[in-house]
């Protein structure tokens, strides 16, 4: 397959390597200093595109993919106030979008636990939970995209939960977390339930970025030749 990437950045250039080992070709790579190679044209020679930029850049990004007709791939976090209306643009006019706010397989299944442990703490109002979220310094959007999923589904499951707050006052109906920012940390969340007895922990701690650029390429190969919107769900059915 010819793959573009857009954004090669840590991710950009571990996705790389996953493609090549993959047997792909990458027809494609633009970063800021080449935007004038980011041209309609030259994307149209791929057959996906993955995107891992800036919060920023990642919706222009998209568009100009979509523009192409060429299914992308986005891993970009901290742009997700405009994630519905892409999703819309992608359904409505056939055009391939792909999105997880983490491609790791071990995240997913985590997403899963997370979603499970949940509903079952309905029964159990003793229970309190927060979380954190720990990664390395570079990382500009706090919480990470991960720890916003894994918040969602909460306050979806959970019935005592309404919103998160991230590092906020003592607020019973408001999820709280905590996001730290340390070295070179590729990315640790945990999900916190504490009763006056004990305490039950869950920690998804990601060893490097390789996990992420495997589910990444693993996402695109999904996607060729595919129009409308999908996401893990769709890919790792569960
Ligand atoms: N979904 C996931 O599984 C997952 C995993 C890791 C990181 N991420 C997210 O992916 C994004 C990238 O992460 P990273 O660690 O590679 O960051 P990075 O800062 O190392 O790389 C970002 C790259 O984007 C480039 N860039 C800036 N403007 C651009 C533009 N207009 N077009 C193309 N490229 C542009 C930068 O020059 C840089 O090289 C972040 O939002 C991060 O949170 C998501």
């Amino acid at each position: 397959m010819n793959i573009a990437l857009i954004g090669y950045g840590k991710m950009g250039k571990e996705i790389e390597q996953i493609c090549l080992e993959r047997n792909h070709t990458v027809s494609l790579i633009i970063d800021i200093n080449n935007q004038a190679d980011f041209t309609v044209e030259n994307l149209k020679k791929a057959d996906v595109a993955i995107e891992f930029s800036k919060p920023e850049t990642a919706l222009a990004n998209i568009r100009k993919c979509f523009e192409a007709d060429v299914p992308v791939v986005c891993g970009t976090t901290g742009w997700l106030e405009h994630f519905d209306s892409i999703v819309k643009e992608s359904n409505e006019s056939g055009k391939g979008f792909f999105y997880t706010s983490n491609y790791s397989l071990g995240v997913n299944i985590f997403f899963k636990m997370n979603q499970f442990l949940a509903k079952i703490m309905n029964n159990f109002p003793q229970y309190e939970v927060e979380m954190e979220e720990v990664h390395h310094t570079q990382k500009l959007d706090a919480p990470s995209g991960t720890a916003i999923s894994l918040a969602h589904d909460i306050i979806k499951d959970l019935d005592r939960k309404q919103n998160w707050q991230l590092d906020g006052q003592d607020n019973a109906e408001a999820l709280k977390i905590t996001a730290v920012r340390r070295d070179t940390v590729p990315g640790i969340h945990t999900v916190k339930y504490e009763s006056p007895v004990d305490f039950i922990e869950m920690t998804h701690s990601a060893k490097s970025r390789k996990g992420f650029a495997l589910g990444a390429v693993v996402a695109a190969e999904f996607m060729a030749g595919k129009k409308g919107a999908f996401s893990m769900d769709d890919l790792l059915k569960f």
